[in-house]
């Protein structure tokens, strides 16, 4: 998203130090300008700390490099363009009581954010590894230090194959904007007698788009069951999009397209190799 002229020139001005985990302004704006190079830096994810020996914005993460590469492009990330929502501890609550992760279990976390879902589930004894494509959530992450693995990529991009073994749980709130998507992905990484929850829009119960039609299809097969959260349940986070409840077990010789099952299919030949 664009940052805007009037915000972009306080934020590029000599006089402000952007330095560390920090943003600081340390000359007077207008009220209206203030509140928009205050959203803005609120939307990146500062905080106003206004006690005596700080009076910046502070960061969970080193705000420098990223904010050079805003300004770089007079762009940053939105979190309405990335899907981030971070879910709510109610909705965490609900996720865990499906997953039933116990000591030792196996998660995987395909689009972590900050850990909101990734902390309870370590508590839980889970061994979570986990995902994220942004580079401050990826921070956040990793000095978090729950997960055993925090992977920064692109979920979409990542090969099930390459991880030796299934998840026997996954459980994910991915951007709703490519929820079929991401959970049909996650599939892949799933144990052959794992459980998958997923946190998903409401409108994956209507849409007639093919994609989602035929991922309706396939849950129905595997006697996967889509329950619906009560309205307003991501209020908390900024958003009142409606979402259900996907909870979906594996099994062998089921319909999911599991990582048991991708590694069952015989190998492609590359024929053309003989040639
Ligand atoms: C709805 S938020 C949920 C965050 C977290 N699961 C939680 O429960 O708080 C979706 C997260 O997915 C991340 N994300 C979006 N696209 C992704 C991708 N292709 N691969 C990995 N993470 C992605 C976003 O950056 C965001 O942090």
């Amino acid at each position: 998203m664009e940052i805007p002229r009037d915000v972009y020139d306080v934020l590029a001005d000599t006089r402000t130090v952007i330095a560390g985990d920090r943003v600081q302004i340390p000359f007077e704006l207008g009220s209206a300008l203030y509140k928009r190079v205050n959203n803005l830096l609120k939307e990146i994810g500062g905080r106003w700390d206004g006690r005596k020996a700080v009076r910046a914005h502070v960061f969970p993460f080193p705000v420098e490099e990223f904010m050079r590469a805003c300004l770089a492009t007079r762009e940053f990330p939105s979190r309405y363009e990335q899907g981030w929502y971070p879910t709510p501890p109610r909705v965490v609550d609900e996720v865990l009581a499906h997953a039933g992760i116990r000591q030792g279990v196996s998660v995987l976390e395909p689009s972590a954010g900050t850990g909101s879902i990734v902390d309870p589930a370590v508590e839980c004894g889970g061994i979570v590894d986990c995902v994220e494509i942004d580079e401050r959530r990826i921070h956040i992450l990793r000095e978090r230090g729950t997960a055993r693995q925090v992977i920064g990529a692109d979920f979409l991009e990542l090969d099930p194959l390459d991880c030796e073994d299934g998840y026997q749980r996954v459980v994910m709130n991915p951007p709703f904007s490519a929820a079929v998507r991401h959970v049909t992905h996650a599939l892949g990484f799933l144990d052959d007698d794992g459980t998958l929850v997923a946190v998903m829009p409401r409108t994956v119960l209507l849409s007639g788009d093919p994609a989602t039609v035929e991922f309706r299809e396939l849950i129905a097969l595997a006697d996967g069951t889509f329950a619906p959260l009560p309205d307003e349940s991501f209020a908390p986070s900024g958003t009142k999009v409606p979402a259900v409840l996907l909870v979906v077990d594996a099994e062998r010789g089921g319909p999911l397209p599991t990582h048991g099952w991708l590694r069952r299919q015989p190998r492609q030949l590359d024929l053309f190799a003989l040639a």
